[in-house]
């Protein structure tokens, strides 16, 4: 099954999609999470791109394009995938669909308020990239990832002018993929406002799993 998580930045999209690894047995590949390995390594793609992101604004979409072409290319991503942060933009959906057949699109639905609560308490694991939240899931140990140890920061992206741009982004050219995809009869909207194992549930319902 290849599946894409939409949603707006902080909506919960990478939480679910770790429990969604557990219940589905699929690899969650994030072009964030990519993009951030790759600025954390220093490399060339790194480079390129962080002054872009911590500004809160996109990739282009050629260099996004081929480093999703490229991934899902590998051996784990046959059996299937969960594609977290791809496509953002209708030229990146157009393209996915020139390589490779997706079958339901996850729309994690939440107003602006929760995601401004979420961003604002967002801490992740340097190592692991695990997401932790400083009122709803704080780690045992301040500044310590309770999964592998490693040290637990905040994003320069969830910076306050970040996420406001993030969020006008959203709005102007990711938000028009609901109407995109629900028009290909493959949107399921899932309620992503409640804790998080309620989302879980939701996500399981609309899932059909
Ligand atoms: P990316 O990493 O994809 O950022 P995003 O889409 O803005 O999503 P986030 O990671 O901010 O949020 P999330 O929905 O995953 O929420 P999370 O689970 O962390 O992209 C970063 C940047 O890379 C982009 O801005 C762009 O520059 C670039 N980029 C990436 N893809 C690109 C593309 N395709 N094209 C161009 N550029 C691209 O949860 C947030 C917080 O809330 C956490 O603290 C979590 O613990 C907490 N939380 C989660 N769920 C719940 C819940 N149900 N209840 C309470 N707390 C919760």
């Amino acid at each position: 099954m290849n599946l894409i998580f939409l949603g707006p930045p902080g909506a919960g999209k990478g939480t679910l999609a770790a429990k969604a690894v557990e219940i589905l047995g699929l690899p969650h590949i994030s072009t964030g999470a990519i993009f951030r390995s790759a600025i954390a390594a220093k490399s060339p793609l790194g480079l390129k791109v962080k002054a872009i992101i911590d500004a809160g604004k996109l990739v282009d979409d050629e260099t996004t394009i081929e480093l999703v072409k490229e991934r899902l290319a590998q051996a784990d991503a046959q059996k299937g995938y969960i594609l977290d942060g791809f496509p953002r933009t209708i030229p990146q959906a157009e393209a996915l669909a020139g390589f490779s057949a997706v079958n339901k699109v996850v729309n994690f639905d939440i107003p602006d308020t929760g995601v401004l609560e979420r961003l604002g308490g967002r801490r992740v694991c340097r190592k692991c990239g695990h997401n932790f939240h400083i009122i709803f899931d704080k780690p045992k140990k301040d500044g310590v990832c309770d999964h592998c140890g490693g040290e637990v920061y905040t994003r320069d992206d969830d910076r306050e002018e970040a996420v406001a741009k993030r969020l006008e982004v959203y709005r102007s050219q990711t938000a028009p993929l609901i109407d995109f995809y629900r028009n290909k009869g493959l949107l399921i909207d899932v309620d992503a406002r409640p804790a998080v194992d309620e989302v879980v549930i939701n996500f399981k319902k609309a899932m059909g799993v």
